[in-house]
């Protein structure tokens, strides 16, 4: 395996690729005919060909939505990435791709695999690392000459991020029955098309969606690799760690009624402005949850009129909150809400609070983490404040993620990105628990 260390972010936001693709060749094993001749090339190819799909050239960050082109791009990548391996290609009913090395149907089967889709304006590796991982890794099985006595298969969840439709993990999520189906129906984008809508667009079948209990009872295993979030393994000589929980957290939307006026002829105390409750909340917001040792973001904010010249009639601002336990998130989010309310009594302004989202703690199978661990020869175990779908088919399957070191700590951000070296040692990472897991 080639090591090349860590250097800037290219324009896919890594080190540029310095393999060629190497050409196909027939070899017997895990991966059939058709995939480059090394590991590394094998990964080289897939993340360059990945790289420009849903790249917004002014940015450079990632436009990668549900159900959009740049979403269809992915797949389409995908179901070549399955078909060239030779592997059993299948779309679920809720749209997650699956990609099966052995009998999908067989049982106990162990599943890797994570997201394409991205954040607005994220970055290259929240989500395709997984999956480029994922692939790669077989590669490498293959080259071991590994066979899998129990079927593997890797694993594309739709709408991971939640950037289109305000809630994350949505395909895995619906898989789970985390999500219902109706509650699945209302969901809107900003232009009001719904998600059932936007699935049939892109030529889905939306009545379909729902629960797949039959799906989760066939896994025997779920590891999911993941960028770190973080910079817990940043300043150690690991370039991998083990996931061991991951914070509760949620999304809650404030609204805030006021009066639109005039933003030249009216008096100061005449005004019923939402936008200072709004900005004071936001300043609540940091106040408490610094105290509390919790996070809580404003990160989206949408204003009506939206004008130069106008006091606003409506602001509304996405809350995400999270905390290391749930009395602690729970705590923080109540005092942001009765701040946003004492302060909107002051400006006359009516603030209303829905909880869009909420994904309680996840412990991570204890067994399955230390076994990784082991595997692994001892690697850190560390939590994180991230959402992931291995988070939420955790309380169907025992589960576990492998996360690679960030020098920088970056994500959801085009700046987001890893050592070349440290992708290729995830992709090793993860064969080695996929051989473990699968072919013993
Ligand atoms: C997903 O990446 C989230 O944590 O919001
Ligand atoms: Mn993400
Ligand atoms: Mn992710």
């Amino acid at each position: 395996m080639s090591v090349v260390g860590n250097r800037p972010a290219g324009r896919d936001g890594w080190a540029q690729p310095t393999h060629s693709a190497a050409p196909a060749h027939e070899t017997e094993g895990p991966a059939a005919a058709g995939a480059p001749a090394t590991t590394s090339a094998s990964f080289h190819e897939m993340w360059r060909d990945l790289a420009p799909i849903g790249r917004n050239t002014t940015t450079n960050g990632y436009r990668r939505y549900a159900w959009t082109e740049a979403d269809a791009d992915c797949r389409t990548w995908f179901k070549e990435q399955a078909q060239t391996r030779g592997l059993t290609y299948e779309v679920d009913r809720n749209g997650n791709q699956w990609a099966w090395l052995g009998d999908p149907t067989a049982g106990n089967a162990v599943v890797t695999g994570s997201h394409l889709d991205s954040v607005p304006d994220g970055g290259a590796f929240d989500g395709p690392l997984g999956v480029v991982s994922s692939f790669a890794a077989l590669d490498e099985l293959r080259a071991r000459g590994a066979h899998p006595t129990k079927p593997l298969a890797i694993v594309n969840f739709g709408d991971e991020e939640g950037a289109r439709f305000g809630l994350a993990c949505v395909g895995s999520r619906l898989t789970a029955g985390q999500l219902t189906t109706d509650q699945a129906h209302q969901l809107r984008d900003a232009d009001g098309l719904s998600l059932p809508q936007a699935m049939e667009r892109a030529g889905y079948d939306p009545d379909a969606i729902g629960p797949d209990p039959e799906r989760l009872a066939r896994i025997g295993a779920f590891v999911e690799l993941h960028i770190e979030q973080g910079r817990a393994l940043a300043d150690t000589n690991d370039a991998v760690g083990v996931a061991s929980a991951i914070w509760p957290h949620g999304r809650w939307r404030f609204d805030f009624h006021g009066e639109a006026n005039h933003a030249g002829t009216t008096r100061i105390e005449d005004r019923r402005d939402p936008m200072l409750t709004y900005a004071n909340t936001v300043l609540a917001a940091r106040k408490k949850a610094r105290i509390a040792g919790a996070l809580a973001t404003f990160g989206k904010v949408s204003v009506e009129p939206n004008g130069v010249n106008a006091i606003a009639s409506l602001v509304r601002g996405w809350l995400d909150s999270r905390a290391a336990d749930e009395e602690t998130l729970a705590a923080v989010v109540g005092e942001i809400e009765r701040a946003a309310l004492e302060r909107g009594e002051r400006d006359g302004v009516d603030v209303r609070v829905t909880r869009e989202s909420f994904t309680p703690v996840v412990e991570f199978a204890h067994d399955l983490r230390d076994r990784l661990s082991g595997l692994l020869g001892g690697v850190p175990v560390l939590p994180t404040g991230a959402g992931h779908d291995a988070g939420i088919l955790s309380a169907s399957v025992p589960t576990a993620m492998l996360f690679v070191r960030n020098p920088t700590g970056v994500s959801h951000s085009p700046a987001e990105t890893a050592g070349e070296d440290d992708c290729l040692a995830g992709v090793a990472a993860l064969a080695e628990v996929l051989e473990g897991l699968a072919c013993h």
